[in-house]
């Protein structure tokens, strides 16, 4: 019988009236209340699984990023007690100092094994991998070429990079080629692309961008987020599955989504990652992740080796759906762009308030499909965002696909 914790206390009134000086943060969140934009933090109790209890009520769980159904696997919470034991929980310092220990570097280890790379280096988030490598590699006089559909990671390690920005049109590599051509001359060149999109379930042109950065001189840096361990025979993602490893200089992943634990990683040749050691301030001055965490994703990377059927089994699910929808359920079907083959299904509604409200649909029939409004997509394109897991039977799939059909007629 797995553990539960006490009901948390509920959140408080507040005490005192707002400061004149916020008194913008009220204006702001009552325009994000017109708008149909105000976010309602749901508390999850228990594990994420294939069903999920949120704020009291039990659902079936098509909302999480555990595609391979890990998250709540109790051989991860044994390694990461393993950890925690022999290292304590805390690491207690930045990784140059001391925060740095076996766990890190058995994780890392077992990182660029998987990715058959020279090295990897992790970081507390994935997030905070983007953020740190990009501005690393860039800066002022260089220029990055970012897709237009990229994670706020990136965007966020672009802008603080200082470098020249070109944002192409989302996997479209003839206007990336004219736009790089038509910049001139840049000191270094970045291509950033995630490699499958978050919020789109669309998979970059890993081929072609290799193609192109090679005629430019340019890095190609790729992240993994969402790929990492559903995607190729090892399991590595895309980059492995579409065979552009020598092409891909910079790979970037997490270990938060579907190997179920926390931390992100850039992975590849000893140098760079030697550089980042030195460069990348957000692994400089950043407390290391606690070793416990290092210790259970390590577990993971071994799981995705030993369990193999669990990624495919999970692509034979997507699959099956996706041709359910198609045969079944035309109101969802034309909703949903024809051409994506990952774990990730995008339905999309429109406005924000029209998301929301299938969204709430759903939960009333036993579902959890998020609804995913701007900023996390551009206006007009708010959907409801399917995440396939493992452990999704196919009774689940054909009964989700039904519910779809009915709430989207
Ligand atoms: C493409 C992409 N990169 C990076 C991240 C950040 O990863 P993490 O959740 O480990 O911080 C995400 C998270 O959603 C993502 O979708």
């Amino acid at each position: 019988m797995p553990c539960r914790l006490d009901p948390p206390p509920p959140l408080p009134q507040p005490a005192t009236a707002l400061p004149a000086a916020l008194g913008w943060i009220d204006s702001a969140l009552d325009r994000l209340d017109a708008d149909g934009l105000r976010r309602q933090i749901r508390i999850r109790s228990g594990r994420q699984g294939r069903e999920v209890e949120l704020d009291g009520r039990r659902l079936l769980n098509f909302g999480s990023n555990d595609y391979l159904g890990l998250a709540g696997d109790v051989r991860l919470t044994r390694a990461c007690s393993k950890g925690s034991c022999a290292e304590g929980f805390g690491a207690g310092a930045s990784p140059l100092v001391s925060g740095q220990s076996q766990a890190h570097r058995s994780l890392e280890r077992g990182i660029a094994t998987l990715l058959a790379v020279d090295a990897a280096l992790t970081f507390p988030s994935g997030f905070a991998a983007n953020a740190a490598t990009i501005p690393a590699v860039v800066g002022d006089g260089d220029l990055i070429a970012s897709d237009a559909r990229n994670h706020a990671s990136i965007i966020d390690g672009c802008r603080l990079s200082k470098a020249r920005l070109i944002v192409y049109p989302h996997r479209d590599v003839a206007a990336l080629e004219a736009r790089l051509t038509a910049a001139g001359p840049a000191r270094r060149i970045l291509i950033v692309t995630d490699s499958l999109f978050s919020m789109d379930g669309t998979i970059a042109p890993l081929a072609d961008l290799c193609d192109v950065a090679a005629r430019h001189a340019a890095m190609l840096m790729v992240d993994e987020a969402h790929a990492t361990g559903v995607f190729g025979e090892r399991g590595s993602g895309l980059v492995e599955a579409s065979g552009c490893s020598d092409g891909v200089h910079i790979r970037v992943g997490t270990l938060s989504k579907a190997l179920g634990t926390a931390g992100g990683f850039v992975a590849g040749h000893a140098s760079l990652v030697s550089w980042l050691a030195h460069a990348a301030r957000g692994w400089v001055f950043s407390t290391a992740h606690p070793p416990g965490v290092a210790a259970a994703a390590t577990r993971a990377v071994e799981l995705l080796a030993e369990e193999p059927f669990r990624r495919r089994e999970l692509l034979a699910k997507a699959a099956a759906f996706r041709e359910r929808i198609a045969t079944t359920g035309q109101a969802t079907h034309r909703r949903i762009a024809s051409d994506l083959t990952s774990q990730i299904l995008p339905v999309i509604v429109g406005e924000p308030g029209r998301a929301v409200a299938a969204a709430e649909r759903l939960l009333d029939a036993g579902f959890f499909v998020p609804a995913i409004r701007p900023p996390s997509v551009p206006d007009g394109a708010s959907l409801l965002r399917i995440s396939l897991a493992w452990h999704h039977t196919d009774d689940d799939l054909v009964r989700l696909a039904d519910t779809l059909q009915t709430v989207l007629a």
